[in-house]
C-alpha cells in the first residue's frame, strides 16, 4: 500500500473565499474585501473602498462563518482526516496594530477547532492566506514596509499561544511566491494602490522583492517563534508550484524553462527551507538593479526559521518558448504565463490538465529538500449543474482528481514522502484570481451564485461519495 496509515487526506479553503461574515463580530476590513467579482474574460478591480456599484465576493462568500458546523459535519461524513483552513487575520486584529486580540475573533476559532477536535480531523492552518488588514495596506504601503514583521509576529505569538495542542500543522504565509509577480502587489503583499485592474496593478519590483524579503523575514520569525511555544508544532511554507516545461529542446527553450521556474516556483522554497537566498535570485536582483535590505541580523533570523514541511499548490505546468510567435495559454490562475502545450488538455479556465507533471513536481521537490512534501491545493475549477433532484455529476472532477491520486501513489513508489493531500475549495468557494462563483472545485455544491443570489444551501456532488471511498480505502480504490 503507497500511502501510509497516517496520511493526511482531506480538502483545504481560505478564509476570504469561504468565510464571508466580512464585518461581523469586531472583523476589521482586509486587502480581499476591495477586490470586486470578475470573471474569465472580465478582469477583477481593486476599489480603494467600498463602491455600491460593485459585487465584492468575499463579503459573504459561501458563508463558513454560519456554517461551520454543517460543513465539518460534511467533511467528517466523507472522512477527512485532515482540514486545511486559513485564520483571518482581520478577525484577530482588525486594523492589524492593536494591543489586544479581538476575543470575538478568537472564540471563531475556537468553535471550528472544537468542531474539528469532535470528528478527529486534523487542523492544518494558514496564518496568512491573501487577508492583510486594509489599514496596514493604507498606513504602511503594506509589506514594504519592515513594520509588518513585527505586527505579523504579534499575530501569530496570539494564535500559537491560544491553539497550542489544538493546532500541530502551520503554514506561515500562503502561496509566498505570488509576490514574484505584478498580481501579488496587492493581494499577497498588500501594497497600496489607487483603484485599477486587479489583473495590470502600479508595479515597482523593487518595492516588490523588498516586500517579499519581508514576508521571509516574519515566516523564518515566526517559526522560531513557534518553536519555542510549542516544539511540537511543525511549520511549513507553502508554494504555488507550476513546473515549467521547454516547448522543443531547443537549448534556449530549456534555459528559458528553467529560469522561469527558478524564480517564480522554486525561489521562495529555497529561502525557507535551505535559510539562504540561491544563487540565481542574487544574481537575478542585481541585473534588475533591484537592491534587497538583508541585514547580518536577517541572515541568521532566515536560517534558525527553516521550515519543517514543504507545502505546496499543484494545478498546472505551463510550457516555455523563445519563439514569441508561439500561441500563448491564456490561464487565470495566479501564477506565471506560457504557451500551450500541445500534449495536454486544457480546462475551461485554460489551466493545463497534467497529472504526470506532479509526480515530476513531487521528485523534484523531494530531491531538492528532503523533508516531508503535502500537497495542500489541488483540484479543477468547473462549471457545474444542480438538477433538479439536488444532484451533481461532476464525472470531470473526479477524473481530475483520480489521475492526480494515481501519480502522487507511483512518486510514493518512487521513493517521495508525501504526508498529505488536501482537495482544494472542498465545499465550493469564490475563486482567487476571477473572484467567480462560476468557477467551482468542490466535492460540496453550494447554493451560491455570481450575481450574489442563492441560499447557501449543500449538496453532495457524485465526487463526495467517489472521494469518501478513496479515504475509506486509502487511496486503493480511485
Ligand atoms: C491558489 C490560491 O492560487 O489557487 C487559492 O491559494 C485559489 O486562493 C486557488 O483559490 C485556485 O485558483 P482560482 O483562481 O481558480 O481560485
Amino acid at each position: 500500500m503507497a500511502f501510509s496509515k497516517s496520511f493526511l487526506w482531506g480538502g483545504a479553503t481560505a478564509a476570504n473565499q469561504y468565510e464571508g461574515a466580512f464585518n461581523e463580530d469586531g472583523k476589521g476590513l482586509a486587502c480581499a474585501d476591495l477586490i470586486t467579482s470578475g470573471t474569465h474574460s472580465t478582469p477583477r478591480k481593486i476599489t480603494e473602498y467600498i463602491e455600491d456599484k460593485y459585487l465584492y465576493p468575499s463579503h459573504e462568500a459561501t458563508d463558513f462563518y454560519h456554517h461551520y458546523k454543517e460543513d465539518i459535519r460534511l467533511f467528517a461524513e466523507c472522512g477527512f482526516k485532515a482540514f486545511r483552513f486559513s485564520i483571518n487575520w482581520t478577525r484577530i486584529y482588525p486594523l492589524g496594530i492593536e494591543e489586544q486580540p479581538n476575543e470575538k475573533g478568537l472564540q471563531f476559532y475556537d468553535h471550528v477547532l472544537d468542531e474539528l477536535n469532535k470528528y478527529r480531523i486534523e487542523p492544518v492552518v494558514t496564518i496568512a492566506h491573501f487577508d492583510i488588514p486594509a489599514y496596514l495596506s493604507e498606513k504602511y504601503d503594506g509589506w514594504s514596509s519592515r513594520k509588518l514583521i513585527d505586527f505579523y509576529v504579534k499575530y501569530c505569538k496570539t494564535i500559537f499561544t491560544r491553539y497550542k495542542g489544538k493546532i500541530k500543522y502551520w503554514l506561515t504565509f500562503n502561496e509566498i511566491n505570488t509576490a514574484t509577480l505584478n498580481i501579488g502587489n496587492f493581494l499577497s503583499l498588500g501594497i497600496h494602490t489607487k483603484s485599477c485592474d486587479f489583473t495590470n496593478q502600479p508595479d515597482d519590483i523593487q518595492k516588490r522583492y523588498s516586500a517579499l524579503h519581508n514576508q521571509f523575514v516574519a515566516s523564518a520569525r515566526a517559526v522560531a517563534l513557534g518553536r519555542s511555544i510549542d516544539p511540537e508544532f511543525k511549520i511549513g511554507c507553502m508554494i504555488s508550484y507550476m513546473p515549467r516545461y521547454p516547448y522543443t529542446c531547443k537549448p534556449e527553450d530549456v534555459l528559458l524553462a528553467k529560469q522561469e521556474e527558478n524564480m517564480h516556483s522554486k525561489f521562495c522554497g529555497d529561502v525557507q527551507v535551505k535559510g539562504k537566498y540561491p544563487y540565481y535570485a542574487l544574481n537575478y536582483f542585481e541585473k534588475q538593479g533591484i537592491k534587497i535590505d538583508i541585514t547580518e541580523e536577517d541572515k541568521k533570523i532566515l536560517l534558525k526559521g527553516c521550515v519543517d514541511y514543504y507545502a505546496f499548490s499543484y494545478y498546472l505546468t505551463l510550457c516555455c518558448s523563445y519563439d514569441k510567435s508561439v500561441e500563448k495559454n491564456g490561464h487565470s490562475m495566479i501564477g506565471g504565463s506560457g504557451v500551450n502545450n500541445p500534449y495536454l488538455e486544457q480546462s475551461k479556465w485554460n489551466m493545463m490538465i497534467d497529472p504526470v507533471g506532479l509526480r515530476i513536481a513531487l521528485n523534484d521537490l523531494y530531491d531538492r529538500y528532503n523533508i516531508p512534501l503535502m500537497i495542500v491545493e489541488n483540484g479543477i475549477g468547473a462549471h457545474d449543474t444542480l438538477e433538479k433532484d439536488g444532484t451533481i455529476h461532476d464525472l470531470y472532477r473526479i477524473d481530475y482528481l483520480k489521475r492526480h491520486i494515481e501519480q502522487m501513489e507511483k512518486a510514493i513508489e518512487d521513493g517521495v514522502d508525501l504526508i498529505g493531500y488536501t482537495i482544494w475549495g472542498c465545499a465550493d468557494l469564490v475563486s482567487a484570481s476571477t473572484g467567480e462563483m462560476a468557477k467551482r472545485y468542490g466535492i460540496i455544491y453550494v447554493d451560491k451564485y455570481d450575481d450574489g443570489t442563492g441560499d447557501l444551501h449543500r449538496s453532495k456532488k457524485d465526487s463526495f461519495y467517489w472521494y469518501k471511498n478513496v479515504i475509506s480505502s486509502n487511496g486503493e480504490e480511485l
